[in-house]
């Protein structure tokens, strides 16, 4: 895939206001002035590749994912450094992901060439919309949607690309603080051989009755049990999730049924090289309780693009409470929000090969037009 970008300028009276106050930004609420898109079918494959002023899109109303749910996405960010560079964190891992979700999904994939490219371009003519505070950055998020207009329940032919992407403060109204996790003993998330390791929307769909239901108890999140024996513990709503047991860090193992994050990963990878003890293995919820009771389990944390890192004090489950270390942050989940955030904006030695610097880059391929 070799396509130029066209890049046709939104009109300088027409750009929106960039929000100024970081503290107000939440997440998911502002977009920039541009968005990427391109388009596929079976006789031209991926063409119009453009990046153009930000508007509702136009598929028809009978296009298939509207009716049959085939979409899928991705959530990443650009970073903006103190040293004024611009830098993105293992972008390949969401392209990798992006095309393991479209293949689950029947759907015509992106390769990570033209990922890269799509994501880079859009952030560097959107680089006004990174914000500098702390904690703050630009959200990113590719998507995926099938667009022919057909009824009935095939893979479509006709797919559209897009990336849209928008300023975003502190994922939880908590900041990095921790968060009260409601844990679900009914509704389950995902089963093996399911959609669970996919990011597409029905996930997401699915996950709102729980969400509600934690939300009206007082919680922010909901953590899932697994499908058949509602026993082992899977991620929590738009994180995965870790525990340390007697120094050991513990997260669930991929299995099929949690979505494989690329921040899991990160801090996998970050505590194994710092030498802790590292296990990626099934742990049930009695075993988190009575852990926790017990005082041998310290720390709970989730981990995600959107919240970095974000600490659990609090777990209740069919009625009952625990508190995760004293309702406090613990020093693990401290110093991986330290470790990671200063990382993604480049105030970290690079040891993993994880981050990317992109102002620098030449862009050859920017062919503007401005109307
Ligand atoms: C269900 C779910 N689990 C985990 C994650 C964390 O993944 P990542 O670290 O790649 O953002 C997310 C966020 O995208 C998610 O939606």
């Amino acid at each position: 895939m070799n396509k130029t970008i066209a890049i046709r300028r939104v009109r300088p009276e027409a750009r929106r206001a960039i929000p100024t106050d970081a503290s107000k930004l939440g997440f998911g609420r502002y977009f920039s002035d541009h968005f990427f898109a391109t388009e596929f079918d079976r006789q031209n494959g991926w063409h119009l590749t453009r990046i153009e002023p930000m508007r509702p899109l136009q598929i028809d109303a009978a296009a298939i994912c509207l009716h049959y749910g085939q979409e899928v996405f991705e959530g990443l960010k650009a970073y903006r450094g103190k040293d004024d560079g611009i830098y993105l964190f293992r972008w390949q891992k969401n392209a990798e992901r992006l095309r393991n979700s479209c293949r689950r999904l029947m759907m015509e994939t992106v390769d990570e060439e033209f990922f890269g490219r799509a994501v880079k371009t859009l952030v560097l003519l959107e680089q006004e919309w990174i914000p500098r505070a702390p904690s703050s950055s630009l959200y990113i998020r590719p998507t995926v949607i099938a667009t022919d207009p057909f009824l009935g329940v095939r893979p479509g032919d006709e797919y559209a690309f897009y990336i849209i992407v928008g300023p975003a403060g502190p994922y939880y109204p908590e900041g990095f603080n921790p968060v009260r996790i409601w844990v679900s003993s009914e509704d389950v998330r995902a089963v093996r051989g399911g959609l669970g390791e996919a990011k597409t929307a029905a996930n997401y769909a699915h996950s709102l009755c729980a969400q509600h239901k934690a939300k009206s108890l007082g919680y922010t999140q909901v953590l899932w049990l697994d499908a058949i024996e509602h026993r082992w513990v899977e991620e929590v709503g738009t994180m995965n999730i870790f525990f340390v047991i007697n120094d050991e860090v513990i997260t669930p193992p991929l299995a099929g049924t949690i979505l494989p994050g690329v921040t899991r990963d990160s801090v996998l990878t970050i505590c194994r090289h710092w030498g802790m003890k590292v296990s990626e293995r099934a742990i049930s919820i009695d075993e988190v309780f009575e852990q926790a009771s017990s005082g041998a389990l310290t720390e709970a944390f989730g981990t995600g693009t959107a919240a970095v890192i974000s600490p659990v004090g609090v777990l209740s489950y069919k009625g009952k409470e625990v508190v995760i270390g004293r309702n406090q942050t613990g020093p693990l989940a401290n110093r991986l929000h330290d470790y990671l955030t200063r990382l993604q904006h480049g105030e970290e030695e690079d040891l993993f090969g994880w981050v990317e610097r992109i102002d620098k880059l030449d862009i050859d391929q920017l062919a503007v037009w401005n109307g």
